[in-house]
């Protein structure tokens, strides 16, 4: 089996860490391609619960080597801390590759991420904060830092004079808040040289080489395709491109090499941060989903806006990244429902669209239009079969698959490692 890529199919945190945690004991590699400490996966092994925001859900994993890849931005202090932490209770980390070219985030990069959202006061993007949209904004203008400058120290320099030459007029002039010391960072940056270079490898070629063995590769993106630089709700996205023609990139893997893309999903749908989201529930059903599904953020401990399942952004998903298997997360969280409302097209401004529209005013401006399924009492999480399922929760399965345009080859019924049903295979 060749390379597998998973990618969220709407806005983030559909349960990325569970599928990953599902495939990850029947891979070799579990890879992260793009974004930083921006994600938030949360892993249920047993009584023990593990929310990693920058590593590899595989890492968990003991037989799989966890990988950073080039298109994934380090902050070093967070990863080591991450590594610190799942030490301590007893992971082990040594089999972790970081490559080579992945981009630092330095303390410029989470300084202007700060001052640049609160000077756009109303139109902030809502950002994690944590300096992820700076740092791709320097590695497209050719002036970030890269793993490999670590081990040149006067490379490092160099680049370090170039960068803060004008990141401290912006912070200094143009924000009024305090400069970054050259010296400061360069000393901090050669520390953390030290600590990296084990783990500092081509990942790209190691991959291949993996891929030549007969090895699997699993690909595993963060944030989802509606926060996608290109294909996302812009500029309401991240900085990266989560959808899987950017996984082939941010790991140096040929797209011929990649055999199957499985999206993962919701059974309803959420966002954190700024931006159209035409199902959005702004009653207690809101509230009532959020609670009921626990959708607060991992990363940044924000509640998240919730809303019914939009059949379109699935399609959408489908289409944009080519999606041969959904993993439907989180089932369970519709039990108790007489009906469950779908959105099947929107209106916008006396239009009715079938698929998302093609300009961001209209998304803006879209309104659902909603079917309505049957829903179902019994608490589903014992379930370990789809035919364990009441009649009408399978029939929700079906018709959303319809809708989708992919098989639903996994279904979610809990958060535990145990409670997924597999239809079909993902490895
Ligand atoms: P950034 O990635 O921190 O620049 O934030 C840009 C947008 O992406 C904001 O709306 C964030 O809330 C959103 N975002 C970033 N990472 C995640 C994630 O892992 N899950 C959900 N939303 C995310």
């Amino acid at each position: 089996m060749p390379a597998i890529t998973l990618v969220g199919a709407q806005w983030g945190d559909e349960g990325k860490g569970k599928a990953t945690d599902l495939v990850g004991n029947r891979v070799d590699y579990v890879v992260r391609y793009q974004g930083g400490n921006n994600a938030g996966h949360t892993v249920v092994i047993g009584d023990q619960k593990y929310a990693l925001h920058l590593l590899p859900a595989g890492i968990l994993s003991p037989d799989v080597v966890p990988v950073i890849a080039n298109g994934v931005v380090i902050d070093p202090a967070v990863l080591f801390e991450e590594l610190r932490g799942l030490r301590e209770r007893g992971v082990s980390t040594e089999r972790l590759l970081i490559s080579a070219n992945a981009h630092m985030i330095m303390p410029y990069h989470r300084a202007l991420d700060k001052v640049t959202e609160r000077f756009l006061g109303k139109g902030r993007i809502g950002t994690t904060g944590r300096g992820i949209g700076p740092t791709y904004a320097d590695k497209i203008s050719r002036t970030g830092i890269r793993v490999q400058d670590m081990f040149d120290p006067k490379i490092l320099r160099q680049k370090l004079e170039l960068a803060l030459h004008d990141k401290n007029q912006v912070l200094t002039k143009v924000f009024n808040r305090r400069g970054v010391e050259l010296e400061q960072v360069f000393d901090e940056y050669m520390e953390y040289a030290e600590e990296l270079r084990p783990f500092v490898a081509d990942t790209s070629l190691e991959l291949n080489r993996a891929l030549d063995a007969g090895k699997t590769v699993y690909l595993e993106g963060s944030q989802g395709t509606l926060l996608d630089i290109d294909h996302g709700t812009y500029p309401f996205v991240t900085s990266s491109s989560p959808t899987s023609g950017g996984a082939c990139a941010g790991a140096g893997i040929g797209p011929t090499r990649i055999d199957k893309v499985v999206g993962i999903i919701k059974a309803y749908t959420t966002r954190v941060g700024s931006g159209p989201f035409p199902t959005e529930l702004h009653d207690e059903w809101g509230d009532w989903l959020r609670q009921k599904g626990g959708e607060y953020g991992v990363t940044t401990g924000r509640n998240r806006r919730c809303g019914w399942f939009d059949a379109p952004i699935a399609r959408y998903a489908t289409r944009i990244n080519g999606i041969t298997d959904f993993f439907l997360t989180k089932l369970d969280v519709l039990s108790g429902l007489e009906r469950i409302p779908v959105c099947v097209g929107y209106q916008a401004n006396g239009t009715r669209y079938d698929e998302i529209p093609m300009t961001q005013t209209e998304f803006h401006h879209a309104v659902p239009v909603y079917e309505y399924l049957d829903g179902w009492n019994e608490d589903i999480s014992h379930a370990r079969a789809f035919e364990e399922l009441p009649k009408t929760a399978q029939a929700y399965v079906r018709t959303l698959e319809e809708m989708a345009g992919a098989p639903m080859s996994a279904i979610g019924v809990g958060p535990g490692r145990d409670q997924t049903l597999e239809l079909r295979s993902l490895v």
